[in-house]
């Protein structure tokens, strides 16, 4: 196993540990838990939350032997633009002691983490803004939250394929190979750890009210939705999606329908790309209300050089960028980015980026001429960046963690 690491922090001296049995993982579970506010887990919440820790990315930060700070990560792909599945670390669980706050805690566990992280890039989602650029994530991807007025949400036609509405038992069976078969459909879409689909999986806190519809059609099951009611006495209920995939525009629509005829339903809630045509799919575009946009995605490129040779590129001339990385110097270089791809090059450079800007291009969600107008960025030639690196697909991430 891996010796602790030290870190001089303003708490003193920080070690840095790699956690490995149950009764450790258990108190990393606490202690990140109160970080935001919540009681210690259950003895019911400690069981579908156990299969989550993953040895190996389980960290905690010491003094002596008081745990005062976590972080870990879960294991799995994630989609790229252009299509490639890349190795993925979601980190999570990121927490220090209300009393050891602003010493530098959450700095060595980062800096560790990432040292030691297997995979070329990570994602998290940020309980501030401002935490995590200074550890190398960026701003990747964001996501809409859309609000459908259920009855102006009429969809010309009848659904093509068939709807059934399956048990929890089935569902648990099911829902992972479907996940497996067609969740991944966009940049910024990850794989299902089996601590994600365990605690997924348990409705027990949902006293069973999530429900779960599979769509088949012509080549068998090909869509899904989970859903739940939230309780009303007027008989309008609201619906929260809280899982939907979809392999082929059909499935999609048969989907839409069938969540927009169900009966005593107002309003059905979901998250959705920045690009997901649903407003179009009523003949009232007013059906759909865009309530909030909220960032999702922060990326952090672990291996700057493998991350830009996996990902694809659209066509302009090419540009030559130098990047910097404080944390892993290994990626501070010059990449010369072409509609053929990415390669580390000895070259002068048209744009100076740092890893956290680079991770909030990488999707194209953001532009580089966005960034140099807020003078974020400098150099020359932007206009090629951003069509070098333009997705036609908007990213999202269906995959809380
Ligand atoms: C967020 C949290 C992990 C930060 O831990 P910490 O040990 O206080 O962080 P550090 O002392 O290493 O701070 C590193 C830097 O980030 C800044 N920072 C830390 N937390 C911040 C926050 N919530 N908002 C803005 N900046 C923050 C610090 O000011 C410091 O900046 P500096 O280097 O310029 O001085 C901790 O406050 C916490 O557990 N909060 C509640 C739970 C939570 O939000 N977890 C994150 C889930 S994604």
């Amino acid at each position: 196993m891996r010796s602790p690491s030290r870190w001089a922090t303003i708490a003193g001296v920080t070690e840095i540990r790699v956690l490995s049995d149950e009764s450790q993982y258990r108190a990393h579970n606490t202690l990140f838990r109160r970080a935001m506010h919540w009681g210690p887990p259950t003895d019911e919440q400690w069981k579908v939350t156990l299969p989550s820790y993953e040895p190996g990315r389980v960290h905690a930060a010491f003094e002596g032997d008081e745990m005062i700070g976590t972080t870990q990560s879960y294991g799995g792909s994630m989609v790229v633009p252009g299509g490639a599945v890349v190795p993925h670390s979601a980190v999570s669980r990121v927490g220090v002691r209300a009393d050891y706050t602003r010493r530098g805690v959450l700095s060595a566990l980062m800096r560790e983490q990432l040292s030691t992280l297997p995979d070329p890039v990570a994602t998290l989602r940020a309980s501030e803004g401002r935490i995590y650029g200074r550890f190398g994530y960026g701003l990747a991807g964001r996501v809409r939250f859309l609000r459908v007025d259920a009855r102006r949400a009429v969809i010309p036609g009848g659904p093509t394929g068939r709807v059934r509405m399956v048990d929890l038992d089935t569902a648990d069976k099911l829902l992972p190979e479907l996940h497996t078969a067609f969740g991944l459909g966009r940049p910024g879409q990850i794989s299902r750890w089996p601590g994600w689909w365990a605690k997924a999986l348990d409705r027990k806190s949902d006293g069973d009210n999530i429900v779960t519809v599979v769509h088949s059609g012509p080549d068998g099951d090909d869509g899904y939705v989970s859903y739940k009611a939230s309780s009303d006495t007027d008989f309008k209920h609201t619906l929260q999606v809280v899982d939907f995939a979809w392999a082929n525009a059909d499935a999609w629509r048969d989907l839409w329908i069938y969540l927009t005829r169900l009966d005593l339903v107002g309003t059905v809630e979901v998250d959705a790309a920045l690009d997901d045509p649903l407003t179009w799919l009523f003949d009232d575009p007013r059906a759909v209300h865009t309530k909030d946009v909220f960032d999702q995605v922060w990326l952090r490129l672990v291996d700057v050089p493998r991350m830009l040779a996996a990902r694809t590129y659209g066509v302009a001339e090419p540009v030559v960028l130098e990047v910097h990385d404080r944390l892993l110097p290994a990626n501070t270089g010059c990449y010369r980015v072409s509609a053929d791809g990415a390669e580390r090059v000895e070259a002068r450079p048209d744009i100076t980026i740092p890893v956290d800007l680079l991770g909030a291009v990488y999707f194209g969600d953001t532009r580089f001429s966005d960034l140099a107008a807020v003078r974020r960025i400098e150099g020359a030639r932007f206009g090629d960046a951003d069509a070098l690196f333009a997705s036609p697909v908007a990213p999202l991430c269906s995959t809380f963690f």
